[in-house]
């Protein structure tokens, strides 16, 4: 037995699956989870010091790959000053600044602990502002794990084939509508009927979590037009995308001003935080100066604030996004010409350094339905090929991966052989 599966059989004894989130445990692709003891660049290293190329990257946060010498360095000056205060802190209004100077339209920032935890605020304060209930969002696109989201969600949902969760009531999803990603006709149809009660439609700008499903000409356009013309928020939930294609927001790539923007992953640099982001109008409802509450203990946590500036600086520093995105291109014109030459049905969807290997014919996938066509006992026997070939990817067809600024030409080149000597067996 190895040492990764001597930790998982003690795992399952005191933690529910073993895994303290449901997109870590194998089910999807089969076989036991690896556990990781160190991360360095690019590279993973598990208990049976097994050595991947990780193309997961802890789900998107690590943008300059794991253990960044600057990001290492600067967590380990805060913590030896205090883990926590509970009071107001200098990292946090640095933190708050240096968003500020990234995103033009975040004027305020309030930090919080997780992806989750500002999907909720930025709802809250969508309703609080609107005086309206209902939200508006899109199959297959994940928002964390509040109840009123599990609605056709993507992520864990999908990959464990759960089309909504126990526990959640019926109350708390009653004003909750999901429709088709990239049909502006439904949204259309939504807002003629009930406009007049929609708090806020959100949307992540490019879809992740049912892989990747970018948005089409038009799309994006529409919500923003849709939202100001009935008086509803529109929300871009970037915590995938922030930070992600450029040192600022997606939307200021796409041209689209969102109401409010929520952020996580990248802004954290690997540490758990969340932040909220809009104009000072919009920000100024919260507490303590507005009616709408919001808390944490650990919210604002100088730890976790000098791992986000640290990230957000060395990313502007180093501007490593041209190459990444390169490097994802490379890697799916790889794919996507043998699968043209050998007529197979599988394609890589890449969009600036961020990829998904769908196995289907089908390209490109336009929302959750088409993506749910995909052959995922494929993409499962995929998955347990590069990781044998040393390439840790996300255990989900319905997930994204990563190129961070550590990866290289040759570890793409070598994943492209890996993944071509699968590809030819099919
Ligand atoms: C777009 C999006 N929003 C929100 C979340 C929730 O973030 P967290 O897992 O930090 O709670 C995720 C997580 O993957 C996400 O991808």
């Amino acid at each position: 037995m190895t040492e990764s599966q001597k930790l998982f059989q003690r795992a399952c004894k005191h933690i529910p699956g073993g895994v303290n989130s449901p997109v870590r445990a194998f089910r999807a692709v089969g076989g036991d989870p690896v556990y990781i003891k160190r991360g360095s660049g690019a590279r993973i290293y598990d208990a049976d010091d097994n050595e991947y190329i990780d193309f997961c990257g802890s789900w998107g946060p690590l943008a300059l790959g794991h253990a960044h010498p600057d990001v290492v360095s600067a967590v380990t000056a805060a913590a030896e000053n205090g883990l926590s205060f509970g009071t107001c802190n200098p990292y946090e209004v640095e933190f708050a600044e240096l968003i500020s100077a990234l995103v033009p339209h975040a004027e305020m920032v309030r930090m919080v602990n997780s992806g989750t935890e500002a999907v909720m605020t930025a709802l809250r304060l969508a309703r609080g502002c609107t005086g309206r209930s209902r939200i508006v969002k899109f199959d297959g696109c994940y928002h964390g794990h509040a109840d009123y989201l599990l609605v056709s969600a993507g992520s864990g949902l999908l990959t464990n084939s759960m089309p909504a969760s126990l526990g959640v009531p019926e109350s708390a999803v009653a004003e909750v509508i999901s429709t088709p990603y990239n049909d502006v006709a439904a949204l259309e149809n939504i807002f003629q009927k009930e406009g007049d009660k929609i708090a806020a439609v959100i949307v992540e700008p490019v879809a992740g979590n049912m892989g990747l499903v970018v948005p089409e000409p038009g799309f994006l356009e529409a919500l923003r037009q849709l939202c100001s013309k009935h008086g509803a928020l529109l929300v871009f939930d970037e915590v995938i995308t922030g930070f992600r294609f450029h040192a600022g927001a997606y939307a200021t790539l796409c041209g689209i001003t969102p109401d409010i923007t929520t952020f996580g992953k990248i802004a954290g640099g690997g540490m758990p935080l969340g932040a909220i982001a809009a104009n000072k109008r919009i920000m100024e409802q919260l507490a303590p100066l507005g009616q709408v509450y919001q808390a944490g203990t650990l919210s604002g946590n100088p730890v976790a604030a000098a791992a986000g500036i640290a990230t957000l600086n060395t990313l502007r520093r180093l501007n490593p996004y041209p190459a990444m995105a390169v490097l994802a291109n490379v890697f799916a014109d790889n794919i996507n010409c043998f699968a043209t030459e050998k007529q197979l049905n599988v394609h890589c969807a890449a969009y600036k350094g961020i990829f998904t290997v769908f196995f289907t014919g089908n390209s490109p996938l336009r929302n959750l339905e088409e993506v749910k066509r995909c052959d995922t006992e494929t993409f499962a026997a995929f998955f347990r090929h590069m990781l044998q070939r040393g390439f840790y990817l996300s255990p989900s067809q319905f997930e994204l991966n990563f190129i961070s600024a550590a990866h290289t030409r040759e570890e793409i080149d070598s994943a492209s052989e890996a993944a071509i000597e699968f590809l030819a067996k099919m």
